[in-house]
């Protein structure tokens, strides 16, 4: 095996301009240093970014996702509190996980993904009611975060009361590092905001096994599997890992596929045009900026190398899935947007094991959504200059907006 460690300080990394566009420093790394070394002020990872590699360690059984194997350095990483509300099925290897997803999906089928269509396109319309006439808005605020939000608390079964509450905990956590807290102020919200939905998550399933209804969560505590069933602590840790998994990845890539379209505006009239387009043009916005850049870490078990490159036994490796999904050796022309892409086996949602399980709800939310934006908001277009959007800070695990302001209207 070679010796090659090719270290890069995360301060050259995470620059402004990797905030604004991190295209062209991906593309650097695929070129120059596939797999790389970063020390980041929390931890020091392995970065994968060509799309090969990033295939092989997705699916690779030598780098692990288990909480408790990982134990001192997931401490490190997320503290003490979080580790009871992360054990569930991407904290875990196989055949933990396998037992895990399989009973998830029992209660997570398509029938209840179909059935919850109609209500998807009621929420999106009653959001965009007060803004149509408005010919302006903030579609961060006023939509992309409301909606799935909204579609998760009806999957799960909060009740409409509750949802602020369950919406100001997911916020402090989705705002780490732009609401002008110190590091450690910021990790002190987050660890009280996860105990305050833990808890709240706990009363949740307890009173769902009083009353069942028609939802997730009751589908979950009655979910069987050769006799086994989830534990207490592994429902509230489901219902959490849904929340988080549910929420912001899709509100980010809302306001991510909008702004695609609206910097791009041929693309943009090529779907309007044809709105047959707009499932592939779904699959390229998520090939082009997708809102989980990175895959969550994975322990390597043993020694392993990529592209040449020795990974040590006992590190972190991390999958930059958005370089993976603009490597050339993949996609004709991957720094351009084109909604008629045909062959397009992005990794937005994964790969291997831990592919995501919510796929057929976030395609079903985006095409609803999107389609109904470009429906009801004629003349569509941003009211910022492209370089001044703000989106989240260079080193955060999610690639999203904080602010996407746009105007409308008759021409
Ligand atoms: C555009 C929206 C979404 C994107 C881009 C996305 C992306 C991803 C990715 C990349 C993973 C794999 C993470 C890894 O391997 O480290 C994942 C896993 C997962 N996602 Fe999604 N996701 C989205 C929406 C959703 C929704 C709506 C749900 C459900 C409500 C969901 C539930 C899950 C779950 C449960 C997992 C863990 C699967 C496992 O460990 O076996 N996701 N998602």
């Amino acid at each position: 095996m070679s010796e090659v460690t090719q270290a890069v300080p995360a301060a050259e990394l995470f620059t402004p301009e990797f905030r604004l566009d991190p295209y062209p420093t991906y593309a650097r790394l695929r070129e120059n240093a596939p797999v790389c070394r970063v020390r980041t002020p929390r931890f020091e990872t392995w970065m994968v970014t060509r799309y090969a590699d990033a295939r092989a360690v997705l699916s690779d059984p030598r780098l692990s996702k288990d909480i408790d194997r990982a134990g001192d350095l997931y401490l490190q990483v997320f503290g003490e509190k979080s580790v009871a509300l992360n054990r569930n099925m991407l904290n875990a290897d196989p055949p933990e996980h396998s037992r895990l997803r399989r009973l998830v999906s029992q209660a997570f089928t398509p029938r209840r993904i179909d059935a919850l269509a109609p209500r998807v396109q009621q929420v999106v319309d009653d959001l965009l009611d007060p803004i149509v006439p408005a010919g302006r808005a903030e579609l961060i605020s006023e939509f992309a975060l409301p909606l799935p939000m909204n579609v998760i608390c009806e999957l799960l079964g909060v009740p409409v009361e509750d949802r602020e509450q369950f919406f100001s905990g997911t916020q402090v956590i989705r705002t780490q590092g732009t609401a002008g807290r110190s590091n450690e102020e910021d990790r002190a919200a987050i660890q009280e905001a996860q105990q305050n939905l833990y808890a709240y998550l706990t009363k949740l399933v307890g009173n769902k096994r009083d009353r069942p209804g028609d939802d997730l969560i009751s589908a979950l505590i009655a979910a069987r599997d050769g006799g086994g069933k989830l534990s207490e602590e592994e429902l509230v840790s489901t219902a959490f890992l849904l929340l988080f998994a549910g929420h912001q990845t899709t509100a980010d890539f809302i306001g991510n596929a909008v702004t695609a379209l609206l910097t791009n505006p041929d693309q943009l009239d090529l779907v309007t045009r044809n709105p047959d387009l707009l499932p592939g043009a779904i699959e390229e916005l998520l090939r082009f900026n997708g809102s989980v850049p990175v895959a969550s870490f994975r322990l390597a078990t043993e020694d392993v190398e990529y592209s040449g490159v020795r990974i040590p036994k006992g590190s972190i490796v991390t999958v930059v899935l958005n370089a993976a999904n603009h490597d050339p050796a993949h996609f004709t022309d991957p720094d351009g947007l084109h909604v008629d892409r045909t062959d397009n086996p992005h990794m937005a949602f994964g790969y291997g094991v831990h592919y995501c399980l919510g796929v057929s709800l976030a395609r079903m939310e985006a095409r609803t959504a999107l389609g109904t934006l470009l429906r009801r908001l004629p003349n569509l277009a941003l009211d910022v200059a492209p370089e001044n959007l703000r989106w989240l800070p260079a080193a955060s695990s999610f690639r999203g907006l904080l602010e996407l302001p746009v105007r409308f209207g008759d021409a």
